[in-house]
């Protein structure tokens, strides 16, 4: 009967059109499975059953659908860097650092591998930034400094070889922690972070955050391996600042010890003949950059103070000798004495402190010139009270800063070394090559001592080794 055959056909018609759509949803699904298990290795194949697709609604369906694009992502290039990428954040992914709704941004990524590389294997929210926009993947971001962001915007930010790349990286730092909400993760890769001392500076670049992860893992190009960590930023209240040095004691963390350790020891005994053991000795010392990796630092400073002439120690040691890591320093001649003030106008890069850097009293018993120069010195008597060298290093570094500094005072280090360290500066400079003056042997008169300096190498080698008690890379100078 009609009535009874009816609604059978319409019953067929539909479990018919459920079986299509069944069928429709396990291919997908087997599609996903056979990406998730890994076994994308490359070509078309892999770029037409994305994931992104898959995940994500018409914006991106469109874009993928676009032919240049497609062109583009399928080449071997892209086929390679995009492969390497997902593996990176496949294994984030197992680590739970990041997930598919994490909402991600890629920094400094100036084609978009990464970009692509998270939508591929799930995670479809994901963006880059770069100096220039590369759509539908990169959005430009103007200044490298300032990422186009509001605060809190990510869950996951990849700053790759960002850091590394940047001429400013404390600054990019503090960017891409900006944009981070509370309790999610930033992934850095890197060349240096390998010793304990540029581990910390990199640590000290995300103030607020922790490290979560530390590993070492394959570049993409290079058979170099890189350093991947990764950082959970805090909520704000959760954040401890770290005790500042005070009273003598810098903090004494353990890449400070480390780097103390491979310094040269300091020579126990007094020299008989100073001007050849002390002046050999400049040869057995462990330049803080030979030891370590000085990167992520967020100025290079060089201070010399007692600098005498350009040439003296500005420009035939530290300009050539010391090692820079490629570093720019800013450099700061600390010199009172005007007969060398002149030469200083045309040296480019250097800042001439036409100071003393040492108050008051200690001036009267040993001078910054020769006696003949009394006028001269009379003349400097002024400008000479009105600085603070403490006080001056307090306001033009910071501890984010790797500061250098050779000091040469005739004497009042005695004075000005504990100063530094009774006011917790000392912390702040990380490399220091001290002369220091004591009635030593002299050259011309065998048998006699120096009559200009009434302390003794005893009392040397103990501010040598308060210096070094207190964190200090010190070295003995000549
Ligand atoms: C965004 O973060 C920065 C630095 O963390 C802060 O100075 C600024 O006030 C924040 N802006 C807003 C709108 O919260
Ligand atoms: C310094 O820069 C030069 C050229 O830019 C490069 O070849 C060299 O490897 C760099 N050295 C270091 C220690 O980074």
């Amino acid at each position: 009967m009609e009535s009874a055959a009816k609604p059978s056909s319409v019953q067929n018609l539909l479990l018919r059109a459920l079986l299509f759509v069944v069928s429709i949803l396990l291919l997908r699904f087997v599609y996903v499975v056979t990406l998730r298990g890994g076994s994308c290795g490359g070509g078309d194949y892999c770029f037409f059953t994305n994931l992104a697709e898959v995940a994500t609604p018409a914006s991106s369906a469109a874009t993928a659908s676009n032919p240049s694009y497609r062109a583009l992502w399928t080449t071997l290039e892209w086929r390679k860097a995009v492969g390497y990428y997902s593996s990176v954040f496949q294994d984030l992914i197992a680590e739970g650092f990041l997930s598919s709704e994490s909402e991600s941004l890629c920094v400094d990524t100036a084609a978009g591998y990464e970009v692509l590389a998270l939508k591929e294997i799930g995670v479809p929210d994901a963006v880059g930034v770069a100096k220039k926009s590369a759509p539908p993947l990169v959005v430009g971001g103007g200044e490298p400094l300032r990422l186009p962001f509001k605060n809190g915007s990510f869950d996951f930010v990849y700053a790759g070889q960002s850091l590394d790349r940047s001429k400013q990286p404390a600054y990019l730092a503090a960017e891409i922690t900006r944009t981070l909400r509370p309790h999610w993760f930033l992934a850095v890769l890197t060349t240096s972070a390998r010793d304990a001392y540029s581990l910390n500076s990199l640590t000290e670049l995300f103030p607020g955050c922790i490290i979560v992860l530390s590993r070492e893992i394959n570049g993409m190009n290079s058979p170099e391996p890189l350093q991947e960590i990764v950082f959970q930023k805090l909520e704000s209240a959760e954040i401890v600042r770290p005790k500042k040095g005070s009273s003598n004691h810098c903090p004494l963390p353990e890449h400070k010890l480390q780097i103390l350790r491979s310094a040269e020891p300091l020579i126990k005994k007094e020299p008989l003949k100073p001007w050849i053991s002390l002046k050999r000795n400049i040869q057995n010392v462990k330049y803080l950059p030979s030891i370590a990796d000085i990167n992520f630092k967020q100025r290079y400073v060089y201070v010399d103070v007692g600098a005498r002439s350009y040439g003296s120690s500005i420009g035939s040691w530290f300009r050539k000798q010391y090692p820079k890591q490629n570093h720019t320093f800013d450099i700061y001649a600390i010199e009172a004495d005007r007969a060398f003030h002149g030469e200083y106008r045309t040296k480019k890069g250097v800042n001439l402190l036409p100071f003393a850097a040492w108050k008051g009293q200690g001036m009267g018993r040993i001078r910054p010139i020769g006696d003949s120069n009394d006028k001269v010195l009379s003349g400097n008597v002024h400008a000479i009270q009105g600085f603070d060298f403490t006080a001056w290093l307090k306001q033009t570094v910071t501890e984010k800063d790797y500061v250098v500094m050779k000091m040469d005072v005739e004497g009042t280090e005695f004075d000005l070394v504990p100063r530094l360290l009774k006011t917790g500066t000392i912390c702040l400079i990380d490399e220091l090559f001290l002369e220091c003056h004591y009635n030593r042997w002299q050259k011309c008169c065998p048998g006699q001592r120096s009559p200009k300096y009434k302390y003794t190498y005893g009392d040397c080698l103990k501010l040598f080794t308060s210096l070094r008690n207190s964190g200090v890379l010190v070295h003995q100078w000549w």
